[in-house]
């Protein structure tokens, strides 16, 4: 059994749990962090909503009985911790930044999944909508966002007043990306200290005028890097990619977990590559099958947004530089302005019930 088999076992038992108060099991929560299994022994910090928890023992009790149900298992070591969240009046986060009205990290579990396809077709969809969009390529390994919009090396960030630059604009959205500010083919590697300031600098230092919707495109995965740049920046939301045959419990726990860790509500899960749309006759064949993030996504009772197909033309639009949601002839483009029509109306709520403006 792989490493990762090993961790669904634990992870799918203890999702088992509830919290009766919550009403919610305690891996969906967010509840279970550092994970460890060094042959048979498993170990995790069960992390509490309060110090004050009155069920404490109990949960602690049933998180252990449901650990040790598995065959494998041979010692369990829970330790219990807290975290209290934030009520919205007093967030953790750093201050909203002036004119920036929401903050959108777009994040996944794995790599390759579309995140990149997917920050810049809702951008494009919501821009088409009449909304000031915004897009930060923050990703680091990869920056493929001038690419998916056709955005040319020779289109240099401009210097504005204030010793500011200026976006570039494409389709709409006023772009950054660090692949515009280092030249094409080189890999980077940057500090930890610059990296961990990346988007906060181009939040900040930077001429975006009036934003309603500022999309961030995350590295792949879950570690530091991407932590960090959550943290340094007043996300509001994040929405969270996955494709079907990808799709684990674990993976989807992973990026969930990283948002909540920091306070990042999660606006919900995308499909990505959900079925294939053949380019000849325009028949729909699911070749990884149905329902897997629209099931998970309900596991973790977070909302799920929609499906987008594996469609030629996603990825040719990708190459091209001319993304598929400004296609008005194409379904796929009307998935993407419905999923992006969702991510703002949650927002709003979100806005509203916690008394922003
Ligand atoms: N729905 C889709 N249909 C067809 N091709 C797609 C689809 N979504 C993404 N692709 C293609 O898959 C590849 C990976 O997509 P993308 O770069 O958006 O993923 P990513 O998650 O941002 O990757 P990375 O982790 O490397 O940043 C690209 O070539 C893209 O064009
Ligand atoms: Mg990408």
């Amino acid at each position: 059994m792989s490493a990762i088999e090993f961790e669904r076992q634990v992870l799918n038992a203890l999702s088992k749990v509830e919290d009766p108060e919550l009403k919610r099991d305690i891996v969906s929560l967010g509840m279970i962090r550092d994970l460890k299994i060094e042959n048979g022994n498993v170990s995790f910090r069960f992390v509490l909503t309060t110090p004050a928890c009155p069920l404490a023992n109990s949960l602690n009790e049933a998180a252990r009985k449901a650990v040790e149900s598995l065959s494998w298992v041979k010692s369990v070591d829970i330790k219990q911790d807290a975290h209290v969240p934030k009520s919205p009046g007093a967030p953790k986060k750093p201050a909203p930044i002036e004119g920036i009205s929401n903050i959108i990290a777009v994040g996944s579990g794995k790599g390759g999944v579309g995140k990149s396809t997917v920050s810049v077709n809702l951008a494009v969809a919501l821009a088409q909508t009449g909304a000031k969009v915004g897009l930060i390529d923050a990703d680091i390994y990869g920056p493929d966002v001038p690419m998916l919009l056709g955005i040319t090396k020779e289109q240099k960030l401009a210097l504005a007043e204030k010793e500011q630059l200026e976006p570039v604009e494409a389709y709409g959205i006023k772009v950054v990306s660090i692949g515009l500010i280092l030249p094409d083919d080189t890999p980077v590697i940057w500090r930890g200290p610059l990296i961990s300031q990346m988007t906060e600098q181009f939040l900040t230092k930077m001429n975006w005028g009036e934003i309603d919707y500022m999309f961030v495109d995350l590295p792949p995965g879950t570690g530091d890097i991407q932590l960090t740049l959550v943290q340094k920046a007043p996300i509001n939301g994040a929405v969270i990619v996955s494709t079907p045959q990808d799709v684990s419990l674990f993976d989807a726990t992973k990026a969930l977990n990283m948002f909540l860790k920091v306070d990042v509500p999660i606006l919900g899960m995308v499909e990505n590559m959900s079925y294939f749309v053949c380019p000849h006759c325009g028949g729909q064949t699911n070749i990884f099958g149905t329902g897997g993030v629209e099931d998970t996504a309900s596991r973790l009772c977070v909302d799920f947004l929609g499906r987008i197909p594996l469609e030629p033309r996603v990825r040719e639009g990708g190459d091209a530089g001319k993304p598929i949601a400004a296609d008005p002839s194409s379904k796929t483009a009307k998935e993407f302005h419905s999923i992006a029509t969702k991510v703002a109306a949650k927002l709003s709520v979100i806005n509203l019930t916690s008394g922003e403006k």
